[in-house]
């Protein structure tokens, strides 16, 4: 039987929250003590293309699509450094669990997250100007520092696509 109080979300803390050292802030702000929801699992991970373009499948084709693939896998904040290129990922599990998370991560758009939620994580973020090859602004990026799941369904995909089954210990 579901029962809510098990449900499980994924974070992942991006490679621009890294780079900025916002690693602790955002581990304090998704505390149990903050959101009221526990760790169920956390790893370190590199991300290979095939990966990002699973966990973006959604948004394939998008402007910002190709730009995206690049920042998840840290190919932005560290060009010149493939050994840093990482994020951390983590499942979270309580009530409500995916709710609570994507409130204190807060809206995509880091400007729209200043303007109407102060305060919250991704208000700490930057937008960065897509560019094609004539220096045309095609699209816009958000480095929005880390990513949660919005509903069951996406938790569960995520997390399957992000975790093996015995990373994840069992009652979890
Ligand atoms: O992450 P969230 O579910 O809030 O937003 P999304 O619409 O599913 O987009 C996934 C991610 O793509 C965002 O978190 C942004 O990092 C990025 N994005 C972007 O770079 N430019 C956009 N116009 C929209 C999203
Ligand atoms: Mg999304």
């Amino acid at each position: 039987m579901f029962d809510p109080t098990m449900e499980q979300t994924l974070v992942l803390i991006k490679p621009d929250a890294l780079k900025n050292s916002l690693t602790g802030y955002v581990l304090s702000q998704l505390s149990e003590f903050h959101a009221g929801v526990r760790f169920a699992a956390a790893k370190i991970v590199y991300v290979n293309r095939i990966l990002a373009e699973e966990h973006y499948a959604e948004h394939r084709g998008k402007a910002f699509y190709t730009s995206l693939l690049d920042y998840i896998q840290g190919k932005v904040h560290y060009p010149d450094a493939p050994i840093k290129r990482r994020v951390i990922a983590l499942v979270y599990q309580g009530e409500n669990a995916i709710k609570k998370i994507r409130e204190i991560a807060g809206p995509t758009n880091p400007h729209v997250a200043r303007d109407t939620k102060p305060g919250c994580i991704r208000a700490l973020g930057t937008v960065v100007p897509i560019v094609d090859e004539n220096g045309k602004i095609i699209a816009e990026r958000m480095d929005n520092l880390i990513h949660a799941s919005s509903s069951p369904q996406d938790a569960e995909r995520e997390i399957k696509l992000w975790f093996r089954p015995v990373d994840i210990p069992p009652l979890m």
